[in-house]
Formats: C-alpha cells, sequence, structure tokens
C-alpha cells in the first residue's frame, strides 16, 4: 500500500496511540475536580501545556488545546471578531485559505464584518504590497496560511509580520495546519499573533489541535460553559487527546531534525518523474512545502486517475472537495488563474516522513501506465 494523502490525513503514530490508552486508563479524573484523580490529571494538563508551549517556543498559558484545525480557525477569527468589534469591523484574508477560514469569515459577514479576500499571484504567492494597500484604520484582523493544503506554496508570513507588527490594533492569524513539522514558522520572530495546529496531520489524533494566542489578547469564547482553559474554551478538557497531540508534535519536530531534507528529497524525485510522463503539467512551483505537490493531466478526469490508482492500491487525493463552488473545479487552482482544462483535472499528492523514493518510482511507474491505458480507451 502506497499512502500520499497526507495532507488529508495522516496515519496516527503508535507511540501517539500508547499515550492516548494510557493516558484513558490511567488519568480519566475530570481536571477540575478537587481529589486527587482530578489533581493528578491537572498535573498532566499542565506538563502539557508547559511542553506544548516548549515545542512552539511560547509561553504554556499561550495555549488553547482544542479539537482541530477548523476549531482552532474559527476560535481564532470569530474570537477576535467578537471581542475587538468596537475596535473595528474589518478583517483581511486570502482566496486560497482552507475552508474553515473562508467559510468562518463569510459567517462574520451576516454579522456585519467586512471581509476582504485577496488574491493570490499566478504562482499561488501572496504579495506582501497587496496586505499593505488592503490595511485600513479599522483593520482588526489578517488571517493567512502559512501553507496552501492544495499547492503547497509558502506564504511570506515573516514579511506580513513585519508589516503588521507596528500595528498594535490589527491581530495576525496563520493557520499552520499544513506547515507545522515541515516547514519552520518563528511564531515569536514573525510577529504572529494567533496560530492553528491540528494534530490528526501530524500523525496525532483526530479530534485533536492547539491554537496558540499570544498573551494578553482577548477572545470571545465560541464555547461558553465551566470556564477551562481561562473561560476561552470551555468543556471537560480532553486530556489523553492533549497528551497524545503533544507526543505527535515531539516526534514529527523530531523527525523535522533528523531528517531536514527528507520530504524535500521525496518532493524533488517525484518533481523529476512525473516531468517524465507525457500529458502531466505540475502546477507547484520549485521550492515550496516539501510534502505538497499539485499536477494536473489535463483531459483526464482526476476521479478516474484516482480509483485506477486506487484499485492498485495507491492513495492520492483530487483536490479538496469542499474548495470549490462547482463539483469538479478547484477553487484554488481557479484563483492562481489557471485554464480549465487543468483547474478540473488535478491531482494532489502529499508525503509523510514514512514514505520512501521506492514509492515514488512504483507510483511513478503506475501512473504513466494508467494514462497510456486510459488514453487508448478514450481514441
Ligand atoms: C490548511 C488547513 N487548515 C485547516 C484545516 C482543518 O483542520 P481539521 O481537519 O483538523 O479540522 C485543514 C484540513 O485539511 C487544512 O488543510
Amino acid at each position: 500500500m502506497i499512502y500520499f494523502d497526507n495532507s488529508a490525513t495522516t496515519k496516527p503514530a503508535q507511540e501517539v496511540l500508547d499515550s492516548f490508552i494510557t493516558v484513558s486508563q490511567t488519568y480519566y479524573g475530570n481536571a477540575s475536580s478537587a481529589h486527587r484523580f482530578g489533581l493528578d490529571a491537572d498535573q498532566i494538563l499542565r506538563k502539557a501545556h508547559q511542553q506544548a508551549g516548549q515545542l512552539m517556543n511560547v509561553l504554556e498559558d499561550e495555549i488553547i488545546f482544542t479539537s482541530g484545525g477548523t476549531e482552532g480557525n474559527n476560535l481564532a477569527i470569530k474570537g477576535i471578531a467578537l471581542a475587538y468589534q468596537k475596535r473595528g469591523k474589518h478583517i483581511i484574508t486570502s482566496q486560497i485559505e482552507h475552508p474553515s477560514v473562508l467559510n468562518a469569515c463569510q459567517a462574520l459577514e451576516e454579522l456585519g464584518f467586512e471581509i476582504t479576500y485577496l488574491p493570490v499571484d499566478q504562482t499561488g504567492i501572496l504579495s506582501v504590497d497587496t496586505v499593505k494597500q488592503a490595511l485600513r484604520d479599522d483593520t482588526i484582523l489578517v488571517s493567512i496560511m502559512h501553507i496552501n493544503n492544495e499547492i503547497g506554496t509558502i506564504q511570506p508570513i515573516k514579511e506580513i509580520g513585519a508589516l503588521l507588527k507596528d500595528r498594535p490594533t490589527t491581530f495576525f492569524h496563520v493557520d499552520d495546519v499544513q506547515g507545522f513539522g515541515k516547514v519552520e514558522l518563528d511564531l515569536k520572530g514573525c510577529h504572529v499573533d494567533l496560530s492553528t495546529i491540528s494534530g490528526h496531520k501530524v500523525h496525532g489524533l483526530k479530534g485533536t489541535g492547539l491554537l496558540y494566542v499570544r498573551k494578553g489578547l482577548r477572545l470571545f469564547p465560541l464555547f461558553h460553559g465551566g470556564g477551562q482553559q481561562t473561560d476561552r474554551r470551555s468543556g471537560t478538557e480532553n486530556l489523553p487527546g492533549i497528551v497524545s497531540l503533544v507526543k505527535a508534535m515531539r516526534m514529527i519536530l523530531e523527525h523535522k531534525l533528523h531528517y531536514p531534507n527528507y520530504l524535500q528529497r521525496l518532493n524533488k524525485q517525484l518533481r523529476t518523474q512525473l516531468k517524465e510522463i507525457p500529458n502531466i503539467v505540475i502546477n507547484t512551483i520549485e521550492n515550496q512545502a516539501p510534502h505538497i505537490l499539485n499536477f494536473s493531466i489535463p483531459g483526464f478526469k482526476p476521479e478516474v486517475v484516482l480509483h485506477a490508482l486506487e484499485e492498485r492500491n495507491i492513495f492520492v487525493s483530487t483536490k479538496s472537495a469542499c474548495s470549490s463552488k462547482k463539483s469538479d473545479e478547484s477553487a484554488v487552482l481557479r484563483a492562481i488563474g489557471l485554464t480549465q482544462d487543468r483547474t478540473v483535472s488535478a491531482l494532489r499528492i502529499s508525503f509523510s516522513y514514512q514514505n520512501t523514493e521506492g514509492e515514488i518510482e512504483l507510483f511513478c511507474r503506475v501512473l504513466k501506465k494508467i494514462i497510456k491505458d486510459l488514453s487508448k480507451v478514450m481514441g
């Protein structure tokens, strides 16, 4: 089996599953309970806060544990919008954000907020100048993703952070769901105020994640309740999930440290071998995120290719179905101005540290044959 759909989700690491089970069995007390079981759970929770803070180079109380990327992005965007609406009602984002950002912004429009959806250039990258020109006195938030989930482009987070650092009334949120553990992001150095991470993209469990929120910021909570996580995210903490998330974060960062160029090597090999296959056009420009590569096979239905690969036990992705209004077109590829023959025929390969050169070799051989066979059928 070859699994090349790691940007959709990853296989949970055994160590992550082990930590989930151990914590579930041993520390099942409610961290808010006053008895020993509660205190033990609370201690583990505090430790998880500390460790997550250390891994991200931020303070422990700057971490809010969530159920994943969608919640993190909603909490950041709606949380800032509702807390600071008296200051202003303008938000800036890009046209190629994940639906959890775009749709949260659209929901805010219904509440009277004004959103600027910035275009990206033909390579899928946002220019800092475009952000600069869109800024207004009433802009309270800029929300830009670090790595695009469909095409793997890296956005100029450092430069946008530098632009915003002298504007204390405009906060900066970065969706780092696809970047964490793959492409470094120095939150403090880039003047990021809020950043989202999801556990299941880094061999953690679904339903786990966190939001970094710079100390001193207010957030209007999505969940009101018992006041857990300093009132910003009520609900009994998912302690086994939280501990397993920290484990997954530690493991992916160790992989990155020990094998710094591994994913780049895989990416380069895939790119070289894809170029040798007739009919393929690569959509991701060079030197972007190492784990994502998007390409089109104009004239071919991507679903047909996907299922033909699946029959040979190879798993890839078409564009994110949820990110396009037209069911068969990638909104991201449309936003970067590709012609329709490319926007409707795209496939995404996304690696993890577990993939190998041999898998790429085999994938390209199989893909070449599928295209050849399908061409014959199509006449
Ligand atoms: C860039 C990006 N942001 C947010 C999300 C949502 O994360 P989750 O699946 O944990 O809700 C995803 C998931 O694909 C993503 O790729």
